[in-house]
């Protein structure tokens, strides 16, 4: 992957993103509890949203600060 992203920054700069993303949440139809992989979590933001609805969620990110700021948002089992 050739982008460096700065984790730090990232919700400063890319907030756009969560609000695109919590609309296209709305449109999972799966029951509580159903596994889903988040692909390139971020920081988790996203990831969180879908915890908190229920969901067994896997966040996964090729940024390891974004990764590591994602693991600080969810809980753990
Ligand atoms: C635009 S950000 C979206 C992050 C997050 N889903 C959000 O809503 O803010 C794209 C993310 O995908 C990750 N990513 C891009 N390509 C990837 C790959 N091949 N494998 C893992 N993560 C990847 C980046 O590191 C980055 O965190």
């Amino acid at each position: 992957m050739n982008i460096k992203w700065d984790a730090n920054k990232y919700t400063e700069d890319f907030s756009f993103v969560h609000q695109y993303g919590n609309s296209v949440i709305e449109l999972i139809d799966a029951d509580k509890g159903s596994f889903v992989l988040d692909l390139g979590c971020g920081n988790g933001t996203l990831t969180k949203v879908l915890q908190d609805k229920g969901y067994c969620v896997k966040g996964l990110d090729a940024s390891e600060g974004l990764l590591s700021n994602c693991k600080r948002k969810i809980s753990y089992y």
